[in-house]
């Protein structure tokens, strides 16, 4: 799936931080653990999950993924999001999100959209401060999260009726390929415009963390 040549500008010698990935992936991997069973939810829950999550990804992921962009000040970083952006808008990823959504019967409502609003906000304001290693951080926790997640998602819209798989088959594979890319962007921004000691490199983790889990949230429908 993978585009253009600008990666021919990064180093050779990128250093992933693999402690930090790995509290990523255990952080993603405990949040999948958590998901329930699709057959044990009903159909207004499953609709409800499929349609918060097409809520905050249809507008917000090339959004965010922007706001990284402009942040981020190292060239071979910014070349990674740049080949990230080039894929989502040439593939036109938030039409597929929109034909995912709307052949399980999950297109969002109001409601919906406003079931996850506060949590939106505060990634939307967190995003604006436009700190790029804890921007960049999110990146690749959300693109580790989204692949994880595919499996799940699209037997919540099997179980609602679909057969419409693009969007998970996609980004159950590049988004593979996309998480490695984010590290590498993270570890070629941090060496040049590292944040400072006082700075949670995990903020923008967190408040993702809750966005995610709001679209979990069953109680609400
Ligand atoms: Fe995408």
């Amino acid at each position: 799936m993978t585009t253009q040549t600008t990666l021919l500008h990064e180093p050779e010698t990128t250093t992933v931080d693999s402690t930090l990935q790995q509290t990523i992936t255990q952080m993603i991997d405990d949040m999948i653990g958590r998901l329930p069973d699709p057959k044990d939810l009903s159909s207004v829950e499953r609709r409800g999950i499929i349609a918060r999550y097409s809520s905050v990804l249809e507008g917000n992921f090339i959004y965010w993924m922007t706001a990284t962009l402009i942040a981020t000040k190292a060239e071979a970083a910014r070349s990674i999001l740049l080949d990230n952006l080039y894929e989502e808008t040439r593939d036109a990823h938030p039409h597929m999100m929109r034909k995912f959504a709307m052949a399980a019967n999950a297109f969002p409502t109001d409601k919906d959209a406003l079931a996850v609003h506060e949590e939106v906000t505060q990634m939307r304001l967190f995003l604006g401060k436009l700190v790029a290693v804890q921007s960049l951080l999110s990146m690749a926790f959300f693109e580790g999260y989204i692949q994880k997640y595919m499996a799940f998602l699209a037997a919540l819209a099997a179980e609602e009726g679909s057969t419409e798989m693009e969007y998970t088959d996609v980004h159950g594979v590049c988004d593979i390929e996309h998480t490695a890319g984010l590290y590498r962007a993270l570890a070629l921004e941090q060496a040049i415009n590292p944040i400072g000691s006082e700075m949670d490199i995990f903020e923008g983790v967190t408040m993702l963390c809750a966005v995610l889990e709001r679209i979990n949230t069953i109680e609400q429908n």
